[in-house]
């Protein structure tokens, strides 16, 4: 037994771990439209749940260990709590709860009436509930946050701003001309890591393969250059994305990938001006505003 109660902290992080990254990975993975891939987020999801089932598992195998080991040592254990100079300390009531003293959740309970008498109407005199009074105190401290984030440093939307802001984006991505391949969008470049990273995520399993890892260039054109055939903005390259340059070999995105995913990657794309990565391909087309 005192082996298993040993164990958990080695036992734990590791997976744990893994399991962060994994919850990062499967948040970046694209939500709609991506075009069928070997391996990549489905093996991922699977590591993702497998390694959350295991975690439960041992949880779940630390609380039986835990609660036989508290009934085993339950006479012990009410020697202890009986001590005076543990019984009336914070983790003296804890060691209540779990010998079945409710003090800690209830509070002192003594069931005596106090000598008020409203017509006939008598008090008891009782601890108002522990988790009542944290409760409560934890509410003023939390209005104080609240305020000051909302209300003083205006850091957050409320829910009106939230629900515009949340509207003009999708405005934005129903575009009507988005299918008219000579129009070109007014997109706003996405600046959000979460945006970026799934842009990213995109570009390494859809895009690398043509242009490179690190989109130095191989069969298409360098992307992190001041240097474009079709257009550098945002806006150029999202249309690029989408049409695609079919009598070239740069693919039409459009249908494999969602309206939301082609931003991500082109706003990527744009994140990467600058960047000069080894076996940069040279430079081809024009000096463009890259906004
Ligand atoms: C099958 C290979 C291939 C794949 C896959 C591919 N591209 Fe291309 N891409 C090309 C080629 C070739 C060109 C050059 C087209 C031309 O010469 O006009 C190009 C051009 C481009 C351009 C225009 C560059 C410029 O100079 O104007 C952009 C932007 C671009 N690709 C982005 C992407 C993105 C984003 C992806 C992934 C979603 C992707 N490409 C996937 C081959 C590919």
């Amino acid at each position: 037994m005192l082996t298993c109660r040993k164990t958990p902290p080695g036992l734990l992080a590791a997976p744990l771990l893994v399991l962060l990254r994994a919850g990062t990975a499967a948040a970046q993975a694209p939500e709609a439209a991506a075009p069928a891939r070997a391996g990549g987020p489905d093996t991922q999801v699977m590591l993702f749940w497998f390694l959350l089932t295991t975690l439960l598992l041992v949880l779940l195998v630390l609380l039986l260990v835990f609660v036989m080991v508290v009934t085993t040592m339950k006479p012990q254990l009410r020697q202890l709590y009986a001590l005076p100079t543990v019984h009336d300390t914070w983790s003296g009531k804890v060691l209540g709860l779990l010998i079945g003293d409710p003090r800690l959740v209830t509070g002192e309970v003594k069931n005596e009436l106090t000598d008020h008498d409203y017509d006939g109407i008598h008090e008891y005199d009782n601890d108002l509930p522990p988790w009542w009074k944290y409760g409560f105190a934890f509410t003023v401290v939390f209005a104080f946050g609240y305020v000051g984030y909302y209300h003083v440093a205006r850091a957050g939307q409320l829910q009106t701003a939230e629900y515009e802001t949340e509207m003009r984006q999708a405005a934005l991505l129903v575009s009507t001309v988005a299918d008219d391949p000579n129009a070109v969008t007014t997109y706003a470049a996405l600046t959000a890591p979460a945006d970026l990273g799934a842009g990213k995520a995109l570009f390494v399993t859809n895009c690398a393969p043509c242009h490179g890892a690190s989109a130095e260039g191989k069969v298409g054109p360098n992307l992190t250059d001041d240097y474009w055939l079709h257009g550098g903005d945002v806006n150029h390259v999202y249309k690029t994305i989408k049409f695609g340059v079919q009598s070239k070999g740069m693919v039409a995105w459009k249908g494999k990938l969602a309206g939301k995913q082609m931003l991500q990657v082109a706003s990527y794309i744009r994140s990467l001006r600058g960047t000069r990565p080894a076996n940069a391909k040279p430079p081809q087309g024009e000096v463009t505003r890259t906004l």
